[in-house]
């Protein structure tokens, strides 16, 4: 089917996420290979988002697409309370990878799924009730994740789980307590935690949640003094840290998790996305020591139909093996540097930058109206003003596709992309920034 045929009969039968039906107007895509997503009519789109910032071994990879046929050709689904060389070796693999003792992995369906089971093992090993979880958050969209998540996601699925408290993290560029210093803005919101936890009874509180660095809601990289500071009230109070590592793990930031830049080790954390690149739906909540001799004598009371997917392990298995053979994590941590440098050139020429921020090959470029005062260009959740939209169509319209949302531009590419190609895409993403730069405040 050709792009015309195949959007007339998706917009008769298929229900999209997060949009109104009625809007929806989807590029159809027969193909992809590498940094590269190709149209039936051979129109040729870089994917500078790694699908939604999961394909980071690159599309048809030959060694996942090997290794999920081997896979195929044996077993490709056993009921969860069976194992296979191919689960009991991912879950060993996922060990060795992840920080300190976090060791014992139950697989899940997603990101999401995971969280949902973090929240789970919190409530029963604490036997305590409350969650924490930041403001300026995304967890996830079923029920207890959707909860957790505190961006306007949430809004439609309100009142949502009960328990769920919400506390405000270090945003260093726009700090909700009012400084213009990071390690003074991260003082400021630990204190600020600290007495919310006291008024609120630290033994009423299961677990704190957060993203190592926060993703969708702008790449927010917090001060290495406030994420040892959530881990300290943690541990002075009895309640577990969770760090959800969805999007920051697998070698985005340049490490393989997120929370490795702040010398921390939770006890439990989520993860899926770069897991298997999204070559099948695969998530795993990790559990520390601590926690998996809690549970050794009881149940675990948890669990889909798709546990532990065979065929989604063995693609699994096959993205660590890239990540290690090609020493990706190492290379985006390289790359990362340059990157940083070229989005830095950007902001020097784009009076519509306010602020860049990028860990790895993982970044957000953040739009004002005014650089002076921080003026924002389409606001909180502003969907209406049509500046996201008109960037998205003139990045597309050169031939390249990234994410953007609100004062964001989301710039996360596969992480097997060379120098040469991403120096081509910020050369879009440079032109691209002159439509914002019109309607700056002169
Ligand atoms: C930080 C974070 N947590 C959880 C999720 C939810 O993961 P999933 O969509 O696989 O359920 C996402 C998805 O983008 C995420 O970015």
């Amino acid at each position: 089917m050709n792009s015309e045929q195949t959007k007339k009969t998706d917009r008769e039968h298929v229900i999209y996420s997060w949009s109104v039906q009625g809007k929806v107007n989807p590029i159809a895509i027969d193909r992809a290979e590498g940094i590269y997503m190709y149209t039936p009519e051979g129109k040729r789109i870089t994917d500078f988002i790694s699908g939604l910032i999961c394909v980071n071994v690159g599309h048809r990879h030959p060694h996942v697409l090997k290794a999920m046929r081997e896979q195929m050709e044996k077993l490709t689904y056993i009921s969860p309370s069976f194992t296979s060389e191919a689960k009991a070796k991912l879950c060993s693999m996922i060990a060795e990878v992840t920080p300190g003792d976090l060791d014992y992995v139950f697989l899940c369906n997603g990101g999401s799924d995971a969280n949902e089971n973090a929240i789970k093992t919190a409530r029963w090993f604490t036997g305590r009730h409350k969650i924490y979880s930041a403001w300026v958050s995304y967890h996830g969209a079923t029920a207890g994740a959707i909860t957790l998540t505190g961006d306007p996601r949430r809004w439609p699925a309100e009142p949502g789980i009960p328990g769920v408290v919400k506390y405000f993290g270090p945003y260093p560029y726009r700090c909700p307590f009012g400084s213009e210093d990071p390690e003074e803005c991260a003082k400021r919101t630990l204190n600020v935690l600290k007495t919310q936890i006291m008024i609120d009874g630290p033994k009423t509180i299961a677990a704190i949640f957060m993203e190592s660095i926060v993703g969708t809601n702008g790449i927010i990289i917090p001060p290495k003094s406030y994420v040892k500071g959530i881990k300290e009230i943690c541990e002075d109070n009895g309640i577990l840290l969770v760090v959800d590592e969805v999007m920051a793990g697998w070698g985005r930031t340049g490490k393989w998790f997120g929370i490795e830049h702040f010398d921390v080790v939770p006890d439990i954390m989520t993860t899926a996305k770069g897991l298997t690149s999204g070559y099948v739906q695969l998530g795993a909540m990790i559990w520390n020591k601590k926690i998996w001799d809690y549970f050794y004598d009881k149940p675990f009371a948890s669990g889909l139909t798709y546990t532990g997917h065979t065929l989604a392990c063995a693609a699994g298995i096959a993205n660590i093996e890239i990540y290690k053979n090609e020493k990706l994590v190492e290379k985006t941590e390289e790359l990362g540097k340059y990157f940083t440098e070229r989005l830095n050139c950007l902001k020097d020429k784009h009076p519509s930058i306010g602020d860049v921020r990028n860990m790895g090959l993982w970044a957000c470029i953040e739009l004002v109206a005014d650089r002076k005062t921080k003026a924002p260009i389409a606001g909180y959740n502003d969907c209406n003003c049509n500046i996201s939209s008109e960037i998205t169509k003139r990045c597309l319209d050169m031939g390249l596709y990234t994410y953007c949302k609100w004062d964001f531009i989301f710039l996360a590419p596969p992480l097997v992309i060379t120098k040469q190609q991403l120096d081509e895409s910020i050369d879009v993403i440079d032109k691209a920034l002159d439509f914002p730069d019109t309607i700056v405040r002169k």
